[in-house]
């Protein structure tokens, strides 16, 4: 290969007024959506960005990327901020350079693929408001999930800018699925549809230098639109990769600010302007005009999100994607998750059993939604399978996915696994082949209707029927009718500050410590008793260290409703229990013997473990989504009795035996640990 360094050095004079290169490399900013993204969790604020925005207009960036599905999102969930003002409002302070959102396809800025008539009014609606470039992606690779976005893209004479989401089978580029040929078809597919320039989206790090680079010298012979790179830094490959790519001829590349690079972020900008200054890829920026941005970045807004950096570990790459292919986020989920089922030492087992997993539900890439897909029926299958029979939990997502919802997988699911899943599915057994939205009903019309009291435009409606939720408090927050709470305000400078004088003092030793009296472990010297308060049953557990005897814990168990307001008693109260709180469920304070209750009118008592059959018991801790059966339903054993959402992926936990339902302990939104009685069948 004797073109392979396609960069030359020019010997120039290197201040800001230097010759324009020969063929500059352009780079779009990411520090607005996926620098504060990757670092602290998408919290970035508005009146944050404002302070840098008119400097940040002047560098000559290609494109600043600033709104996308997290940041909508984030926004009007946590930071009382309406996401579509924050588009026309930075517009105000940066007129020259274009705007760009990262689109999630069909799922829009959300997590479901929407109606085509509801995807149509966001696109319209996101341009008219000021968006310029549209990076649209789909977790599959499966185009059809463009169609509709790309055609409003194109109606709008707005930017189309096609993503193929990197993803490998191998520890580097090859094997059957995800080889030069995939990335080269994929990028001719993104060229038929008129795509005005092509995205290698790295969301995980994982792409290697020598690969970049192949790739980008195949995209650049076999199509015409730009090519552009996106790369996180996580495993510490990025900056290798980016170079690689110029030298392939990479026309654009995503680069943050420093403050808010590196991490899970992106490489920064400045060490790539001075590696390419003199060359005939010179960025032509002035290094002297980013520093200036650096520091007001670096001392008014870091400050307020410096808590959010994940300073866990000493390290700043993250080798497990490297050894595993499991991007960051989705392995801090998985490792979560095991750990709320105090199933940790399984992570090896995850380990082994996701490759496998995501072989069988079509060797997916890894980008949200399918990290979260395949990462949550990975540890479902570790936790629950047996060696009998695997799969024996599939969340209703993986349903889903089997159905062709999500589209087509890069190779087709196991049809094993693919039968299983989708026995009794609402939608029907047989999978679709079509676009997945061809099966979709119109939703937007509902949506206005839904919100008809509280939308004063098409905006808050859009915002309303992708997050009917969050979108509805939001609305309310907005037009008063709900007082927004005091952690949705911006935090201050001067709070910061405070907060970093209490820190200095602690580790100077000079704060007082609280003293805070933490139970004892539980020893076999640990004694059961039963007590009985009126008509309720404690079952207490007694150990005595040194001499007095210590309350390990206290469990409620009514052996039966009590029908009326208990009478004084004559026993004497319950022991408090010693901290931490008592196991689940949370059943009613003890009575007071003291302050005899005014009578009540008996209220049923909430339905609690002692109810006689067959429990059914949460398998793992997750937030009730709803029950499918009532009290008195006869049910058969596998009928699916609850609705169980866990790591925001839901699960249907179905009926261990037959019977009638005898008892529900819990209702819809309830958070519940792992194996709470959900239900009783006798
Ligand atoms: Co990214």
């Amino acid at each position: 290969m004797s073109d392979h360094n396609q960069v030359k050095i020019t010997p120039m004079d290197y201040s800001k007024d230097r010759p324009t290169a020969e063929n500059p490399l352009k780079i779009e900013d990411l520090t607005f959506r996926d620098g504060h993204q990757s670092l602290f969790a998408t919290r970035g604020r508005t009146e944050d960005m404002i302070p840098v925005a008119e400097m940040m207009d002047e560098v000559g960036f290609w494109a600043v990327e600033m709104w996308g599905g997290a940041t909508f999102d984030t926004m009007h969930r946590f930071l009382n901020e309406d996401p579509w003002e924050r588009i026309r409002t930075l517009k105000r302070y940066m007129t020259k350079t274009p705007f760009s959102m990262l689109l999630r396809a069909q799922n829009l800025v959300g997590y479901r693929n929407y109606a085509d008539d509801l995807a149509r009014a966001f696109v319209e609606r996101a341009a008219e408001n000021g968006m310029d470039i549209f990076r649209t992606f789909d977790a599959l690779n499966d185009y059809r999930n463009f169609e509709t976005v790309v055609s409003v893209i194109k109606e709008y004479g707005k930017h189309f800018q096609g993503c193929i989401c990197y993803s490998m089978t191998e520890p580097r580029m090859g094997g059957e699925v995800y080889n030069i040929d995939y990335y080269v078809s994929k990028a001719k597919d993104l060229e038929a549809m008129g795509a005005d320039s092509i995205c290698i989206k790295d969301m995980a790090g994982l792409i290697a230098p020598y690969d970049v680079y192949e790739i980008v010298k195949a995209l650049k012979a076999a199509v015409s639109p730009p090519i552009h790179l996106h790369s996180h830094f996580t495993s510490g490959m990025a900056s290798m990769s980016h170079l690689k790519a110029i030298e392939a001829g990479v026309d654009i590349i995503d680069t943050c600010m420093s403050p808010y690079a590196f991490r899970t972020s992106h490489p920064a900008v400045e060490p790539l302007v001075m590696a390419l200054l003199g060359t005939n890829r010179d960025t032509g920026f002035d290094i002297k005009h980013l520093a200036k941005i650096n520091v007001i970045l670096e001392k008014e807004a870091m400050p307020k999100y410096k808590h959010l950096l994940d300073d866990s570990k000493v390290s700043i790459i993250d080798i497990n994607v490297l050894l595993h292919q499991t991007p960051g986020g989705m392995l801090s989920n998985l490792v979560n998750q095991l750990r709320e089922m105090d199933a940790l030492h399984k992570i090896d087992d995850v380990y082994k059993e996701l490759p496998r997993v995501r072989k069988e539900l079509g060797q997916v890439p890894l980008v949200t939604p399918t990290s979260q897909i395949v990462g949550i029926q990975t540890v479902n299958n570790v936790l629950f399978d047996d060696e009998d029979e695997r799969y024996k939990m599939i969340t209703a997502q993986v349903k889903d996915l089997c159905y062709g919802l999500y589209g087509k997988t890069a190779v087709p699911i196991d049809p094993d696994v693919q039968k299983k899943a989708l026995k009794g599915y609402e939608r029907g057994e047989e999978p679709i082949t079509c676009r997945p939205a061809e099966v979709l009903e119109p939703e937007l019309e509902k949506a206005k209707e839904d919100v008809k009291d509280l939308a004063q435009d098409l905006d808050d409606i859009i915002t309303y029927a992708i997050y009917p939720i969050t979108g509805k408090r939001f609305l309310k927050w907005k037009y008063g009718h709900e007082d927004p709470p005091p952690e949705a305000k911006p935090r201050t400078l001067e709070e910061i500050n405070a907060e970093d004088e209490l820190v200095k003092l602690a580790k100077l030793g000079r704060l007082v410590k609280k003293v805070e009296k933490k139970a004892p472990p539980k020893t076999d010297a640990l004694r059961t008793f039963s007590v009985f308060v009126n008509d309720e049953y404690f079952e207490v557990g007694v150990e005595e260290p040194g001499g007095s005897p210590i309350i390990s814990y206290i469990q409620q168990m009514p052996v039966q409703p009590p029908v009326s307001a208990p009478a004084p008693a004559a026993a004497p109260a319950p022991p408090r229990p010693a901290a931490p709180a008592p196991p689940r469920p949370a059943a009613p304070a003890p009575p007071k013997p003291a302050a005899p209750a005014p009578p009540k009118p008996a209220e049923p008592a909430p339905a609690l473990a002692a109810v006689e059959g067959t429990p059914l018991k949460a398998p793992m801790p997750g937030m009730i989504v709803k029950y499918q059966k009532q009290v008195g339903d006869a049910v058969s054993k596998g009928e699916t009795m609850v609705i169980l959402e866990a790591m925001k992926m839901e699960n249907a936990l179905t009926a261990p035996a037959d019977g009638t339902v005898k008892a529900i302990n819990f209702s819809s939104g309830d958070s519940v640990a792992k194996d709470d009685v959900l239900c009783v069948i006798e």
